[in-house]
């Protein structure tokens, strides 16, 4: 049977794309709260899906590795979603690195462990994109996976330098997303051969519990959308599950703006 994992599943995007997802697979939901896990099995079950949840801290590579582990005891883990992730409103800079940045490690390290072919998806921002080339620091990003404190240190030295703490934050969520892009990349050439195509995906401001969290900062973005508007967790749903499907084979190595237009339209 294949088996279908999303991290940050309970809710959301994550749960979105476990929606728009083909019935022929086992889906592992995993995230930090277990009655969210539950309500959202339950409601995949309802809907003729076989659902299995497991709670996993990503910021936490034991248990990622133990999360994979079980994946691969249902079956054969054929799709790797990562959605878990954390907003400037919700955490402060090194929480937001050690989630969204070191998670990514993790997830895509410990899944490759358990595949042997398939994709991973990983969920970004559209914030990965604000940060000017100058301030992107791709030196730092190579230590991540051998000297994560240097790594860790490094990035929060660039988000001190930022006094008023939602803009430290701020900072830090764009480094850490703009980290996923890159590591999504290099993964991508690195578990190529092996048969795992590996991707990422970037959404604009979403109406998910996060979005709505961050709209009164991200709505400075919506006007440069072309419809002027959020989207919605259905639509990124979707976006996540066609490029998570196997089907859609020559999709690697890229990462995908899903956010309206809105930072093409502030470049125009
Ligand atoms: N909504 C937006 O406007 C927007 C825009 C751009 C990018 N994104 C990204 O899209 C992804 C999905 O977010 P969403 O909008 O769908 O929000 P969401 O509903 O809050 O989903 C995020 C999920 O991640 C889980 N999570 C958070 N920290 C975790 C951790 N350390 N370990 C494991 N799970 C964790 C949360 O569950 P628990 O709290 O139970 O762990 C939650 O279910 C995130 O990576 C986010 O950064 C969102």
């Amino acid at each position: 049977m294949k088996v279908c994992v999303i991290t940050g599943g309970g809710s959301g995007m994550g749960l979105e794309a476990a929606r728009a997802m083909p019935n022929d697979r086992v889906f592992l939901l995993s995230g930090r709260t277990q009655s969210k896990l539950d309500r959202a099995a339950e409601r995949l079950k309802a809907e003729g899906k076989q659902a299995y949840v497991m709670t996993c801290d990503t910021s936490d590579r034991r248990q990622v590795h133990e999360l994979a582990r079980y994946a691969a005891s249902l079956g054969e883990v054929t799709n790797v979603i990562h959605a878990a992730g954390l907003s400037p409103s919700m955490a402060d800079p090194e929480k937001l690195l050690r989630v969204n940045a070191l998670g990514t490690v993790y997830v895509n390290r410990e899944f490759a462990k358990v595949m042997t072919k398939g994709v991973i998806v990983d969920i970004s921002s559209n914030s990965a994109y604000q940060l000017p080339k100058i301030m992107i620091p791709r030196k730092t990003y190579c230590l991540a996976e051998k000297h994560e404190q240097a790594f860790l240190d490094k990035l929060l030295r660039m988000c001190r330098l930022v006094k008023d703490s939602y803009k430290s934050a701020g900072l830090a969520y764009a480094l850490s997303k703009n980290f996923a892009v890159w590591y999504a990349q290099k993964s991508a050439f690195e578990l190529g051969s092996r048969g795992i195509r590996v991707c990422s995906i970037s959404p604009g401001l979403i109406a998910t519990d996060m979005g709505e969290l961050e709209k009164g900062e991200g709505a400075s973005m919506l006007k440069y959308t072309a419809e002027k508007r959020m989207g919605t967790p259905e639509e990124l749903g979707f976006a996540i599950a066609m490029a998570a499907d196997e089907r859609n084979g020559y999709l690697a190595g890229v990462d995908i703006l899903v956010d309206g237009g809105s930072v093409n339209g502030k470049n125009a």
